[in-house]
């Protein structure tokens, strides 16, 4: 773990230009600096760098951030990877923070983990291409393949012949016999676990080797033709994807991810010059593996080789890809082929000339089976269309769902305002279903951030009403956005109190009713900083650790002010118009503050008048009567509320 004073220092001396200019060409352009976006495809620039603030931003694709997210961005690295290539080009030392003996011990058992794979891995090459019956048997069979020696090379194959002996020159070479037996490479009773196998080492996304499978080389033998490393310290199964470290670099510069399903795919493909495939190794995908994937890229092909009932089962998997707002294409292969026999077969072009001829957009391609299939069978049709409604409602972004509910009115005749409200009607479920479970504190947060991000799109297509206050974003948002910006900022000389601590004073009672987490967080962030008698800068918040916030901050900072909610038809134009001079964030705090309780308040309202609906007529007079009550004073509130707001707008 790199130390937070290092962190320090190296947000301390980067500057945003000089990260930018490694990648794009800038110029001056008053206080700022502007280039082609080298995240998307752009004649005039529009990508902006400010050496003042040390962030960019592209006003063509959004994208913005500081120069560790530029990094992330740019180069697909993980926080820390970033942070020390930065270190490395201010030459900054990274100072590693204190290591807990629990973090230490796990460290070093980790380590020595890696080494014994990586002895065992030079063991089963070394059979493979120096051992007399290796080379007949293992290197025989792989020749048989058509596997060339560089591709075996490259892939690291090996082999464990019929006697073994990988457990006794272990140990005769001192490694720990508990952690050969830990690695699943010794049986508990001490004998090798891989025997008469060619083996595929499999390795992590930095190219160690976290475990193996092994495949007999006789076909119509009993047992499995797999077997694999048990799941260790190490290796985890679900979080693996076959290849990834050699993969990586053709997945970023296809931009795309071929997606098979056995080791032999993926090194056949690779051999015929495709090089932007993965195996997920005969288990059906996980949201681990998944994530790996969208570090890289968010397109994924998948090649499908199995028969149809198998299609059909697998289709129902791949909504976890579209939850991920992953463009998911799917290919089948015809009959009884593999991607391995149909490379080897017609080789790589005509391999390629297939892939680009029948990829189909995964839910086109399940609205085609599910019409072909269900004809003249209404109640299969039912069954189909309700699939294929779940599957669209995952996908996060409310313009590519409407794209597909065209589409699927179009090819099943079906009317596109029915299957606007079945997909909105999910979509609602799911956000209460999950919500509703407070076993899954994660889901929870994830159906919340899904709705954030529904939110902030609502302003583009129509939309299912989410049960979270979306309405009320535009005034959180705003209330986050002083938070963010002018917190620091003093807002009353005499009782010397911040903008901050004006805010958070006058919206306690509200606070409550705030539901997107990110903001909930620097609401919290400054609650606590108050609490310690700190201060939070811009800077805190555009460095943040956590991607949202970072993501917010510059995004605050860098979208022009305006109020897009018309709350108030009286004063719409007006508020419409107005735009606050930077250097007012006194005005700007007090209107926000007034215009985030009026939008509560008037939530409120209509809470108690559904409750008063609701009653049941001669039931419940008393209850009736309190429920007025409180209807008349938060209008009185309201009123109060609206006109000190118009006091302070027209001031
Ligand atoms: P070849 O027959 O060598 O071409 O293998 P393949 O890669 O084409 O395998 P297949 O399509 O039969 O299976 C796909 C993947 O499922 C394999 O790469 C393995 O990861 C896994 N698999 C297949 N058979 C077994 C098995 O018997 N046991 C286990 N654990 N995994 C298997
Ligand atoms: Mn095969």
């Amino acid at each position: 773990m790199i130390s937070p004073g290092t962190i320090d220092e190296i947000f301390a001396k980067v500057q945003i230009e000089d990260v930018v200019q490694d990648y794009v060409q800038l110029k001056r352009r008053g206080v700022n600096m502007i280039g082609l976006c080298p995240f998307h495809h752009e004649k005039t620039p529009s990508f902006t760098v400010s050496p003042a603030k040390n962030i960019y931003k592209c006003f063509g694709c959004g994208k913005g951030g500081n120069a560790v997210q530029f990094l992330m961005e740019h180069d697909h690295l993980t926080y820390p990877e970033a942070l020390r290539q930065l270190a490395a080009k201010y030459n900054i030392e990274i100072e590693e923070s204190v290591e807990t003996d629990e973090v230490r011990e796990e460290r070093q058992l980790k380590d020595s983990l890696f080494l014994i794979n990586a002895f065992a891995n030079t063991h089963f090459q070394g059979n493979l291409w120096e051992n007399a019956e290796g080379k007949r048997i293992g290197l025989g069979y792989f020749k048989e393949r058509g596997f060339l020696e560089t591709t075996i090379r490259k892939f690291e194959l090996g082999f464990a012949p019929k006697q073994g002996g990988l457990t006794d020159k272990a140990t005769q070479e001192g490694y720990n016999s508990e952690y050969l037996k830990a690695l699943g490479l010794t049986t508990e009773k001490g004998r090798d676990f891989f025997w008469d196998r060619v083996m595929f080492p499999i390795h992590n996304l930095s190219g160690k080797v976290i475990g193996f499978a092994g495949r007999t080389m006789s076909s119509g033998v009993k047992g499995p033709k797999y077997i694999n490393s048990p799941e260790s310290e190490i290796y985890n199964k679900r979080k693996t994807l076959y290849a990834i470290h050699l993969a990586k670099q053709g997945i970023i510069q296809k931009d795309q991810c071929i997606l098979v399903e056995g080791y032999t795919d993926v090194i056949s493909l690779h051999q015929a010059g495709i090089q932007n495939v993965v195996a997920s190794s005969g288990t059906s995908l996980t949201t681990d593996q998944i994530a790996l994937i969208k570090r890289f890229t968010p397109n994924v092909l998948l090649l499908y080789d199995g028969d149809f009932a198998g299609l059909k089962a697998s289709l129902r998997g791949l909504n976890l890809l579209l939850e991920q707002n992953l463009n998911v294409q799917l290919v089948a292969l015809p009959e009884g082929e593999d991607p391995d026999s149909f490379v080897r077969k017609r080789g790589s072009e005509k391999m390629l000339a297939y892939l680009a001829q029948q990829a189909k957009d995964f839910i086109l391609f399940s609205i085609e089976l599910m019409v072909e299939e269900s004809k003249n069978d209404p109640v299969k049709k039912t069954q189909w269309l309700r699939d294929i409604v779940e599957s669209i409602s995952k996908i996060p972004d409310p313009i590519k769902r409407s794209v597909y509910i065209s589409q699927c009115a179009q090819l099943t005749g079906i009317e596109e305002a029915i299957l606007v409200a079945e997909t909105n009607k999910k979509i609602r479920q799911d956000l209460l279903n999950k919500k509703s479970s407070h076993r899954d504190r994660d889901a929870e947060k994830a159906a919340l951030d899904v709705a954030a991000r529904r939110d902030e799109q609502n302003i583009i297509h129509q939309q299912p009403e989410s049960p979270s206050s979306a309405p009320d974003d535009a005034q959180e948002r705003d209330i986050v956005r002083l938070l963010i910006t002018f917190g620091d900022r003093v807002f009353d000389e005499d009782s010397a109190i911040l903008v901050a601590q004006y805010i958070l004073n006058n919206i306690k009672d509200v606070v409550k009713f705030v539901d997107n987490q990110t903001y909930l967080k620097v609401i919290e962030m400054w609650q606590h900083a108050i609490k310690e008698q700190a201060t939070l800068t811009l800077a805190h918040f555009i460095n943040h650790t956590d991607e949202n916030i970072r993501r917010l901050a510059v995004d605050l900072t860098t979208s022009p002010y305006t109020y897009s909610e018309n709350w108030e038809a009286r004063w719409d134009i007006m508020l419409q118009t107005q735009v606050m001079p930077d250097d007012n964030y006194i005005k700007d705090s007090q209107q926000s503050v007034l215009r985030f309780k009026l939008k509560k308040i008037r939530h409120l309202i209509e809470e108690n008048k559904q409750r008063i609906a609701e009653l049941k007529p001669d039931e419940e007079p008393q209850k009736e009567l309190i429920y007025l009550k409180v209807h008349q004073q938060l209008t009185q509130l309201r009123n109060e509320l609206a006109e000190k707001l118009k006091l302070i707008v027209l001031s």
